[in-house]
């Protein structure tokens, strides 16, 4: 199954000053760091958008062909239980990107004459435009506000928009790009901006054979490459600094004792980056901790569920078993 919104998301016009402003501030903490870490939230500006839709195209790369198989196959069960009672609610997406998996289920509802509102929110201010532009075409009849920043900023600010239930989707495994303890503390936090009775419907990444792991995080053609290498090159757009990106290699990796997936940036000589009036030193072979890609099993999902006070309710598998998605109601 292939990505149904392969419209390339078009450049932004306006990006507010503070949104570069908190940029380089958290850049310039990561490289002041030991060990330097980027946070891989900024993987996506416009080019990054781009490269993560041809990732999700490539063959390596399955967690999205995984999810959808779950949410076209099983699209009735799932919007059956996150209708509940039938009562209004509001649709909240966390990092919607294209939305091209969530569309499935948007269409349902839809047919369904299941009453709500679609918010996603999205950390790209490119991707929010898109949506709110090309969804009330692609789905007529959807009431859309797109919400541009950070997941629990936007949480609050749905909550102030309306009191209706809530069902919040976080897919993709977006939940991957935490550190373990990271996640716990990220679903208690969801946990306490929710109440009773709302759900989420989360997508989680499950263990597997370590090789297929790797291989989706060291694609053939390169792309997870340069979607690592373009936050070096959006550095030197937006905050005037001098990579080389020819003097950085990636180096993917997978711990299947742990299930995390990290990906680093391997400087290949020693070198020195300005970034606006700051410089930075790296040394040969000194890294950049760029990104985690989690991967749980399944009684582990659970117990975050239980942990941060989720009952989870239903489990939906791929027929790899792969990858799930579940619904846990907060209680
Ligand atoms: C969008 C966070 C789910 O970690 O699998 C893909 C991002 N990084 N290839 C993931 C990503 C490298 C992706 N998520």
């Amino acid at each position: 199954m292939k990505n149904m919104n392969t419209a390339t998301l078009q450049h932004s016009v306006n990006k507010p000053e503070d949104t570069t402003a908190q940029f380089y501030a958290d850049v310039i903490e990561g490289l002041q760091s030991t060990p330097k870490q980027l946070s891989s939230k900024y993987f996506y500006d416009a080019v990054g958008d781009k490269l993560f839709q041809d990732l999700m195209n490539c063959d390596e790369y399955y967690p999205t062909n995984c999810e959808l198989e779950i949410f076209t196959e099983q699209t009735a069960e799932i919007c059956r239980a996150m209708m509940g009672n039938g009562e209004v609610f509001d649709l909240i997406e966390l990092g919607a990107g294209d939305a091209m998996k969530s569309t499935y289920l948007l269409k349902y509802l839809l047919e369904q004459k299941a009453n709500f509102s679609y918010l996603p929110i999205d950390i790209s201010d490119n991707v929010i435009n898109y949506l709110n532009m090309t969804l009330p075409v692609t789905l007529p009849g959807l009431q859309v506000t797109g919400l541009n920043g950070d997941y629990f900023d936007m949480l609050k600010k749905a909550a102030s928009l309306s009191n209706r239930r809530k069902v919040v989707l976080f897919l993709g495994s977006n939940i991957g790009n935490m550190a373990v303890s990271d996640a716990e503390e990220f679903c208690k936090q969801l946990r306490n901006h929710l109440s009773n009775g709302d759900m989420l419907l989360i997508g989680i990444d499950l263990k597997k054979n370590p090789k297929t792991v790797l291989a989706a995080y060291n694609d053939k053609e390169g792309i997870t490459k340069r979607f690592n290498l373009n936050l070096l090159d959006r550095m030197n757009r937006e905050l005037d600094a001098d990579f080389d990106v020819t003097k950085f290699e990636h180096y993917p990796m997978y711990d299947p004792e742990t299930g995390s997936c990290k990906s680093y940036l391997i400087s290949l000589e020693d070198q020195q980056v300005k970034v606006r009036e700051e410089t930075v030193s790296f040394c040969k072979d000194e890294f950049i901790y760029m990104e985690i890609s989690q991967k749980y099993n399944v009684m582990q999902t659970n117990q975050m569920a239980t942990g941060a006070g989720f009952k989870p309710l239903n489990i939906f598998f791929d027929s790899k078993k792969w990858f799930i998605d579940a619904i846990w109601m907060a209680e």
